[in-house]
């Protein structure tokens, strides 16, 4: 998808689809007036004879408009002006795009940036309108036969945008193109079946990474180096796999050596059956969803990049697949983290936080100014807030703050959970320093009090997108989720800095 911005009134704009909204009830935008009076009053008159409202899911598609050179015209409902908030900009933004690919356009010019949404600004508007649009074309054909896309395919979307802020407003549009990008990004991994996205296929995309970005280096660690490093906890759930296990590491230096890194942490299991504590069939197969952290991670180093910011970023994501075998880790089974501290692993089934401990240990010598680990660790997450909010947890609350702020600017908000040292009890074990396993009460809480125990040295965060991530039932799909909260948050945090 190609996305330019400019600045023209739309009676002199040529175009297959001119994109303009309506407020509730029947008052015209600004340029919806534009055509308006161009056109000798043809759409107040139409609008007049109740063809359309204004309200949030309407629209109405025109041809041949009176004064104007574009050959249709979608008017696309925005509800009361009053009441527009970026939840209401997005949902008028998704509807433009739905009733412009049923056109058969292949080009489109739009005006909805241009509507006044409340707390946000034109950067903003430019910036999201591209994500949102990426975001609702998003196909994953990779593994159809039929792959060639109709001839009649929304190509390109050209945004409107004030002449005074337009400097402003292209910078804003190359941000929304490579946060797109790196939602796709994250999106494709997820999306990948676990037999063409093993540890090894993740390790390979992320050396393309590294070949399509200068600023972007990767190292990759072996399963040989990890036993000298004393990595076990992470060993201990692939070594019922065939696949061997990659610890995949990203540097952005976008800054100067002085500037300490933020650490992003992403758990990248490739498929997850259990192991031998083996989850019962229904649904398994989106168990192969159980890398989106590691692919969150993915999408926001390529988004970073993209951008350019002028940070430091590292991502480190463990990848393994965790397997049923002769050679599986049994419940029970004692293991020493890098750290040194020693995990009876109770349910193999809860590896998720077995391969990130070691993960986070690893990432000490980065000497990070903030960790965030980003994983689909938790069904317990699922239970208590649903596909909407992404738990969050930290040991530090201007961290949580931050995240929580980035999420609603974004529109991939998160809920912050209680980390208190009443639920660490749960983690008791009379064999090792930690069982792996909290029990049934607070799930999320406990699995978190878990990887604290290996994030006392740094500010950190965590992110359980095990609700968040994908999407279930027939249009089942990874979100990309979270990286437009992790990206915010980098540049908000590079901004304040500044
Ligand atoms: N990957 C799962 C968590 C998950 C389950 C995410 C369903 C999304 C949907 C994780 O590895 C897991 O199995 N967690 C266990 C932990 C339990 C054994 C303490 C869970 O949530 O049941
Ligand atoms: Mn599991
Ligand atoms: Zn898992």
């Amino acid at each position: 998808m190609e996305f330019h911005i400019k600045s023209r009134s739309p009676e002199k704009q040529r175009s297959a689809c001119l994109v303009a909204g309506v407020h509730e009830s029947r008052k015209l935008t600004p340029a919806a007036q534009a055509i308006d009076d161009a056109g000798d009053k043809y759409l107040s008159n139409l609008l007049r004879k109740g063809d359309m409202d204004g309200k949030i899911g309407q629209s109405l598609l025109l041809h041949n408009v009176p004064g104007i050179p574009a050959e249709r015209v979608l008017l696309v409902g925005c509800g009361k002006e009053a009441d527009l908030d970026h939840r209401q900009y997005r949902k008028i933004v998704v509807n433009s795009i739905k009733q412009i690919k049923q056109t058969g356009a292949r080009e489109a010019v739009s005006y909805l940036p241009g509507l006044e949404v409340k707390d946000r600004d034109s950067r903003w508007k430019i910036q999201y309108a591209v994500q949102f649009t990426d975001h609702e074309l998003y196909q994953f054909k990779d593994f159809k036969s039929a792959k060639k896309d109709s001839k009649k395919t929304l190509r390109k979307i050209t945004l409107m945008a004030p002449r005074e802020e337009l400097a402003q407003c292209k910078s804003a549009l190359s941000r929304g193109v490579a946060l797109a990008a790196g939602v796709k990004l994250a999106r494709d991994l997820g999306n990948r079946p676990a037999n063409a996205c093993t540890p090894t296929y993740l390790a390979q995309q992320a050396e393309e990474l590294g070949n399509a970005f200068t600023s972007i280096e990767v190292t990759v660690v072996e399963e040989q180096e990890m036993e000298e490093l004393g990595m076990h906890s992470l060993l201990s759930v692939s070594q019922g796999s065939a696949q061997p296990a990659k610890l995949i590491i990203f540097r952005y230096q976008g800054a100067g050596n002085g500037s300490k890194p933020v650490v992003l942490v992403g758990k990248g299991v490739t498929f997850d059956t259990g192991g031998i504590s083996i989850k019962p069939s229904s649904a398994m197969d989106e168990m192969k969803f159980d890398m989106c952290g590691a692919a969150s991670v993915f999408g926001a180093v390529a988004a970073v990049a993209g951008m350019e910011l002028p940070i430091n970023l590292v991502g480190v994501t463990p990848a393994v697949e965790n397997m049923p075998s002769g050679t599986a880790t049994k419940p029970g089974d004692v293991f020493t983290s890098m750290s040194g501290q020693t995990i009876e692993v109770l349910n193999t089934d809860a590896e998720g936080r077995l391969i990130l401990c070691d993960a986070l240990t690893y990432s000490e010598r980065f000497e990070p100014a903030v960790v965030i680990d980003i994983a689909t660790l938790t069904g317990a997450c699922v239970v208590a807030l649903g596909k909407h909010a992404t738990g969050l947890l930290s040991n530090d609350d201007p961290l949580a703050a931050d995240l929580l702020q980035a999420g609603v600017t974004a529109g991939d908000r998160a809920w912050q959970l209680p980390l208190w040292d009443e639920y660490e009890k749960q983690l008791e074990s009379p064999f090792a320093d930690m069982a792996n396993i909290g029990g049934r009460e607070a799930g999320t809480i406990t699995a978190a009090c878990f990887l604290a125990k290996f994030a006392r040295q740094y500010h950190w965060a965590h992110l359980d997108i095990a609700g968040t991530a994908w999407v279930s039932g027939k249009n089942k799909c990874a979100t990309g989720r979270p990286v437009p909260l992790l990206v915010q948050y980098l540049i908000q945090r590079h901004e304040r800095q500044n």
